[in-house]
This record gives C-alpha cells, sequence and structure tokens, in this order.
C-alpha cells in the first residue's frame, strides 16, 4: 500500500547527512496530486540547527506548489518504529488532516500505521486561528 512511499523513503534516507547522531531518517510525503517527495535528515555542527527529514519533505512539497499532505512515512533503521518528533507532528498537522495516516517503516516496511490525530491529539491548527 505504502510501497510507493517506502521506496522513495529508503532512497532519501541514503542520502542523510547525519554524522553526529549516525541516525539516518528519511521521510516521504504523498501530496493531493499523488506526487511524492521524499526529505532527509540534515544536521549541523551547531546541533539544534539540524533539521529532521519530514522537515525537509514536507518543504518539498510546498515548494512544488502542493498544500495538503495525503499520507506520510518516516524510515529509520532500529527496532523500535521511529515516530515523528513532537516538532515535525505539528509541521504535519499544518497540511494533514486529523485522519491523515502516518507510517513508521524500516527498510524492510512499514512496521506501524497511525492517524495524525494519533500522534498529536487536541492539536491546534490553522482552523485554530481567526
Ligand atoms: N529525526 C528525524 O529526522 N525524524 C524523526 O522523526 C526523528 C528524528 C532525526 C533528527 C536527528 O538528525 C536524528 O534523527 C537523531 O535524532
Amino acid at each position: 500500500m505504502a510501497d510507493d512511499l517506502l521506496q522513495v523513503a529508503r532512497a532519501a534516507r541514503a542520502k542523510a547527512h547525519a554524522p553526529y547522531s549516525k541516525f539516518k531518517v528519511g521521510a516521504a510525503v504523498r501530496g493531493e496530486s499523488g506526487r511524492i517527495y521524499g526529505g532527509c535528515n540534515v544536521e549541523n555542527a551547531a546541533y539544534p540547527e539540524g533539521t529532521c527529514a519530514e522537515t525537509s519533505a514536507i518543504a518539498a512539497m510546498v515548494l512544488a506548489g502542493e498544500s495538503k499532505i495525503i499520507e506520510l512515512l518516516v524510515l529509520g533503521v532500529s527496532d523500535e518504529p521511529v515516530t515523528p518528533c513532537g516538532g515535525c507532528r505539528q509541521r504535519i498537522r499544518e497540511f494533514a488532516a486529523p485522519d491523515t495516516p502516518i507510517h513508521m517503516a524500516t527498510p524492510d516496511g512499514v512496521l506501524v500505521s497511525m492517524t495524525l490525530d494519533e500522534l498529536l491529539p487536541q492539536s491546534f491548527g490553522p482552523d485554530n486561528l481567526p
């Protein structure tokens, strides 16, 4: 089902810049058009300036002119599923609906899928602003 996202996230992860944590992450976002945008984490010697894979995938989607996330996959290599960090959950929230599926995967496949609302309940979003 999310095989195409998995493929893109795998290729994106291979390009991650993670010399400090050594924890490479890839992400893939499906926009409303059906097109898929990849992203990888990009760390920095000034540690807090590093960015997450989800963040760069979302930026690629926005750059392409899209503003709706239909589905997102995040991929890391670990026994437990890599879940989007708190900041990325909020960034996803900007462009996704409560029932948008978020898949957490390893290179071998999806380990778990949850909705955005499950990951970020009672969230604050664009609709909360007048
Ligand atoms: N990281 C991501 O890119 N996405 C996540 O969902 C979790 C964490 C990155 C940030 C940092 O470069 C590395 O993983 C270790 O935290």
